[in-house]
């Protein structure tokens, strides 16, 4: 782990240590891009990204895999507390690709219980794709309350809440460039 990445000026009140670092994303995500490449050399996927969390990772992945891929993106929305997902997925906004007869590969920000993933793969299976795999920047370690099949994962994290590269608390951070701890307000109590 790269630990000299520190939080910027503007978030150091509410950050506590790096996760995983710019440099650390950039080469894992570079591999992750070759992986693709490779399994996907026949017959390029549609890359499916989810809003806004894997905003920044569907950019640097998609650069990544030397295939002629296309990308599409979904919003959802999580019923639940602010840090708790229930499983109860809203579309807030679909697809505009057709999946039929297509590998799609669902580009997640981080998987916690796996309930939101649970649940797209469902929706996505019954529109009738070649196949449906996932490529996870981040998942916690040991916090799944459904049983995935994650065929690309980025890196295994602790159960604490993470902010950056995408990852939002109340909609901020998502433009920080590594993965920090969120610690909140009242840091320095
Ligand atoms: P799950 O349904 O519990 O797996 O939750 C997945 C979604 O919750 C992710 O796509 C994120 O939007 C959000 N989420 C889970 N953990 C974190 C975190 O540590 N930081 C920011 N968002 C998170």
């Amino acid at each position: 782990m790269d630990a000299q990445q520190l939080p910027p000026v503007w978030a150091n009140d509410v950050l506590g240590d790096v996760v995983i670092s710019e440099s650390e994303i950039a080469s894992r995500v570079a591999e992750l891009g070759a992986a693709i490449t490779a399994d996907y050399a026949g017959d390029p996927p549609l890359l499916v990204g989810v809003l806004k969390g894997a905003m920044a990772f569907m950019v640097d992945l998609a650069r990544k895999v030397e295939l002629r891929v296309d990308v599409d993106f979904m919003a959802v929305s999580s019923y639940g507390s602010a840090t708790q997902s229930s499983g109860i997925v809203r579309i807030v906004k679909d697809l505009e690709a057709d999946l039929t007869d297509r590998h799609v590969i669902v580009v997640e920000d981080i998987v916690d219980s796996g309930l939101t993933l649970n649940y797209l793969r469902k929706y996505l299976l019954a529109r009738k794709p070649k196949s449906v795999e996932v490529c996870a920047l981040l998942v916690k370690e040991g916090e799944q309350r459904v049983s995935l099949d994650l065929k690309y994962v980025g890196f295994t994290i602790p159960p604490t809440f993470v902010v950056g590269y995408g990852l939002d608390v109340a909609e901020q951070f998502r433009n920080l460039t590594g993965i920090f701890t969120y610690i909140g307000e009242g840091r320095h109590e």
